[in-house]
């Protein structure tokens, strides 16, 4: 089917039944009174295309940026072709309240501003008039919608894609909190066997009651269904309007288990919904994907994928882009992924709210282990309204991810009691903990913790695993502080398993310092890129140094947008990231993590883009995976250095006045691989300045 206003421009991520509704739509960043009459003029207003936010302009400088209500609005031309049938209206995302109109028509408010709502259109449609949605989002403050902190921008929006859903009068819902309608649930894996019990809430749209049953059937990677026979078939009567759950089963003989990055194979499932005997909704496609594995976490082993030991190392994500904020597409998150990947990380942790489903999906397929979490940041209001909001984001997160093979735990929090006004936590989060396990007894929980004066007694102990943001070397103490605060973390854990949600430093690509010592001031505007190095370099030798953490995740993979601070190179951002805000600068420290998690060989040469220098005594640092590096300093060899720990450093070397050609190089099965860049030594130095380019620290 085609519906005016709809384009299939973007690569389906959906069934066959079910389109974008990208174009077409008309926007304003005011409140209108009466702009979800359908007679209402919108011909003044913006044309946009989805996905779409009204703040990728104005964060550009930092500050303030606009939070408060935009109006959109679309004409939906309704085809003969989905006569007789269900519309429902899904979206993705909008941020952060938005209230829906149909002809006219309230359907709803969704209040929340990472997951996805959907509405049913049915009995408000004009088939063969004009069917107007318009949709009111509002991104200001709102006490009871988490979060209530955080650095990170609120952008306004409708800033995820918005799908036009068409089905039968019975059919798997798409009303449980905006799932797929389908639960594969993992009930038991091993290496011998997997059983998963499939659930599926199906919805009787019909006047009278129906006799309806389920089939679920698997494939292989390639798409090759098995047969299956089943000798009863479980028919369920739905009355009239009403919803409710049929199960299937599967079970998978010595099963290909999904193993992370070395492996991460995938079945298909095809979920048959038969109503009296005729097939009537099936789900399947990337909805149907199905990685079955098992794992645990031991408190002094650390993590264990499938049985065997499978020491988690990563990073954070936030979602943002310069110019885009979250209105980002699938091309953006590709090249987020594979950045991720080719860094050699297994594991992410979505900061902090539920990402855009098709990451998962990336994640899926790639092998990535994920920690995905609920935006509960810094504050907890202790009214009944913040509670409700915060369970009903939980329950839209674990419904709505739920198949996804690459998530292993459900986040609680982040940072809750050290800013601002916190309310008492614990019993909010006391509920959440048994809600998270109500909804998902297949995975665990975790939160991040900050606060060392534990403020909330008991309350770190609340979700199954704990992990600490911890920052030694930036915001206090040396870098190899790390050490002391991770064992300290362990002692006061008891016996709950520990890890290390984030940790990191700030850094400028245009910002250098040779032979540096000592570390900046986190809310200065220098923020050297050396110094992000050395403080992951030392962060990481204790955090590895100690494997019975569960994981660790660095802060963080991007730079990312955050309105007020006014640090580092450019205002408005943190710019913490292994790689710039717009994907374009690998740091130095991403090389780092590079040479310690992959095997393909290559070497980089650090502070290569501190170009411009006039101190002729320079340390070289090069990270490379390969045992042994040679280097050359204007085409004379300095030697070679053999360094397991792929931190390869010469010392005392002298740059001659003009240009040097620093180049470095790695032998591996006869291959040769190779860097080089260019230093520029200008004039003798002058005592006490320490480099050229270093400013007003
Ligand atoms: C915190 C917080 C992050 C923040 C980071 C930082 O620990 O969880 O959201 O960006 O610190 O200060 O960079």
């Amino acid at each position: 089917m085609a519906a005016a206003g709809c384009t299939s421009t973007q690569t389906l991520q959906h069934p066959q039944n079910v389109v974008p509704v990208t174009d077409g739509w008309k926007f304003v960043r005011a409140d209108v009174n009466g702009a979800e009459a359908v007679a209402f003029d919108d011909s003044k207003w913006s044309q946009v295309v989805l996905p779409h936010t009204w703040n990728d302009k104005d964060i550009i400088g930092g500050g303030n940026y606009y939070r408060g209500p935009g109006w959109y609005r679309i004409k939906l031309t309704i085809p003969e072709a989905a006569k007789g049938q269900r519309l429902f209206i899904h979206f993705e995302a909008a941020s952060l309240v938005a209230d829906v109109y149909f002809n006219g028509v309230r359907l709803g408010q969704h209040r929340g501003g990472f997951t996805a709502f959907c509405y049913e259109l049915t009995p408000y449609i004009q088939r063969g008039g004009t069917n107007i949605l318009a949709v009111r989002v509002d991104n200001s403050f709102f006490e009871d919608v988490p979060p209530l902190g955080g650095d990170f921008n609120i952008y306004g929006g409708i800033y995820r894609p918005v799908w036009l859903i068409v089905k039968n009068q019975v059919c798997v819902t798409p009303l449980d909190y905006a799932s797929p309608g389908i639960y594969l649930k993992q009930t038991k894996v091993t290496k011998e066997e997997a059983i998963v019990d499939v659930l599926a809430k199906v919805s009787n749209g019909l006047d009278r009651p129906v006799s309806a049953h389920l089939l679920a059937l698997y494939g292989d990677a390639n798409g090759v269904f098995s047969e299956r026979i089943r000798k009863r078939v479980n028919v369920v009567e739905i009355g009239a309007g009403k919803t409710v759950s049929l199960y299937d089963q599967i079970r998978i003989a010595n099963p290909h288990l999904w193993n992370g990055r070395k492996d991460p194979y995938m079945y298909q499932v095809k979920v048959i919904l038969f109503c009296d005997y005729n097939v009537v909704d099936e789900i399947g496609g990337t909805l149907g994907a199905l990685g079955l594995r098992y794992f645990s976490v031991d408190a002094n082993k650390g993590f264990f994928l499938n049985g065997e030991s499978y020491p988690l190392h990563g990073v954070c994500r936030h979602q943002d882009r310069p110019g885009k904020g979250w209105a980002i597409s699938y091309a953006d998150q590709d090249e987020d992924a594979n950045l991720i990947l080719e860094m050699g990380a297994n594991c992410v942790r979505l900061a902090h709210y539920p990402h855009a489903n098709y990451f998962y999906s990336l994640c899926d397929k790639s092998g990535l282990v994920v920690w995905t979490e609920i935006p509960l940041v810094n504050q907890v209001y202790d009214t009944p309204a913040f509670a409700e909001n915060a369970k009903q984001q939980l329950t839209e997160l674990i419904r709505q991810k739920y198949n996804h093979p690459s998530i292993f735990v459900w986040g609680l929090y982040n940072e809750l009691g050290n800013s601002g006004r916190c309310d008492d936590p614990r019993p909010l989060l006391n509920e959440l903990q048994s809600l998270a396990k109500q909804e998902d007894s297949t995975r665990l929980t975790t939160a991040a913790s900050n606060d060392p004066s534990n403020k909330w007694p008991g309350l770190r102990a609340i979700a199954d695993l704990i992990a600490w943001n911890t920052y030694p070397g930036w915001y206090y103490g040396s870098p190899s502080q790390m050490n002391q605060l991770i064992d300290k973390y362990k002692r006061d854990a008891n016996d709950k398993p520990v890890g290390i949600s984030e940790y990191g430093a700030g850094a400028s690509i245009k910002q250098h310092e040779q032979n540096i010592k000592k570390g900046p001031t986190p809310g200065g505007k220098w923020h050297p890129e050396e110094w992000q190095a050395i403080v992951h370099e030392e962060n990481y030798a204790a955090v590895e140094a100690r494997p019975y953490l569960w994981g660790s995740f660095a802060w963080v993979m991007f730079d990312f947008s955050s309105a007020w601070r006014t640090e580092g190179d450019t205002l408005g951002v943190n710019d913490k990231g292994l790689v710039t805000a717009d994907r374009k600068t690998r740091k130095d420290a991403f090389y780092f993590y590079k040479a310690k998690w992959t095997t393909e060989p290559f070497v980089y040469i650090t502070s290569r883009r501190h170009t411009e220098r006039t101190d002729p005594n320079t340390t070289v640092k090069v990270y490379s995976n390969c045992d042994s590096v040679e280097l050359k300093i204007n085409g004379q060899t300095i030697g070679s250095q053999t360094e397991k720990n792929r931190v390869f450093k010469w010392f005392d070397i002298r740059l001659k006045p003009g240009l040097n050609t620093i180049e470095a190089s790695a032998t591996r099965e006869g291959k040769t691989y190779t860097d080089k860049c260019e230093w520029q030594l200008s004039e003798a130095p002058k005592q006490g300045v320490e480099s050229a380019s270093e400013p007003d620290k």
